[in-house]
């Protein structure tokens, strides 16, 4: 038995998770939420955040924002809109959604000042190391060529891992830790855990699943 992890899955652009599947998705997390106490985080596209914060009562997390305030910005996307539509935080700068550290800066005080929780997705330690000053509440390591490989970071590459848990301690241990890329099993979880991170962010082991729910079943099992 391990720790209680957090449990962040993101919905990507993919068509078994978008409109209504959506919704669908997000009450499987719901009802795994609620049958293993573990808080699974739902991360739909900023159009189908009003329609799944309507519909469940995990909470939801835009994929990206822009740092832009109010007013003539066209095509961004707005942080306090993001929360009147819904969402309780988001992630910045994950891999498909890369941003320059400055803007990850002023996105993360946009995110605080709408109330928005941030995870700040990095991809080596240096970058997990810039991002935790920066005092986001989680930073979440993926490695790029580990995402949708069904690969295990927590197994394929352990080092990367641990090394952002001890880099984070040292500059700001208020951040909290999460791993992401390849994670499917209540196994990679374990190991992600073991490995001293407070939880995972995935995608594709429960989105292209045959069967989702059971796949996020089978991630609470060994907590
Ligand atoms: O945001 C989660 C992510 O990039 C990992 O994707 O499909 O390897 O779980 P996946």
């Amino acid at each position: 038995m391990v720790k209680k992890p957090l449990i962040v899955l993101n919905f990507k652009t993919y068509a078994e998770s978008m409109g209504e599947k959506a919704v669908i998705m997000a009450r499987y997390c719901e009802e795994v939420s609620q049958e293993s106490g573990i808080e699974i985080i739902a991360c739909p596209q900023t159009p189908d955040i009003f329609r799944v914060a309507g519909a469940v009562k995990i909470p939801v997390f835009a994929q990206h924002i822009d740092s832009t305030g109010a007013g003539g910005f066209t095509g961004h996307i707005n942080a306090d809109c993001v929360r009147f539509a819904g969402a309780v935080g988001t992630l910045i700068n994950h891999s498909e959604r890369r941003i320059l550290l400055s803007e990850i800066d002023s996105a993360i005080q946009s995110a605080r000042k709408a109330g928005l929780r941030t995870i700040v997705c990095t991809n080596n330690i240096a970058v997990t190391s810039a991002a935790a000053a920066l005092s986001p509440d989680f930073v979440a390591i993926e490695p790029p060529e580990l995402i949708g490989s069904g690969i295990p970071v927590s197994k394929a590459n352990p080092d990367i891992v641990s090394g952002s848990v001890n880099a984070v301690k040292r500059i700001n241990p208020k951040v909290k830790v999460l791993c992401g890329a390849g994670i499917s099993t209540g196994d990679d979880v374990a190991a992600a855990v073991e490995l001293g991170t407070d939880g995972v962010l995935l995608a594709s082991g429960v989105i292209k699943a045959k069967d989702p729910k059971a796949a996020l079943f089978d991630l609470v099992k060994k907590i």
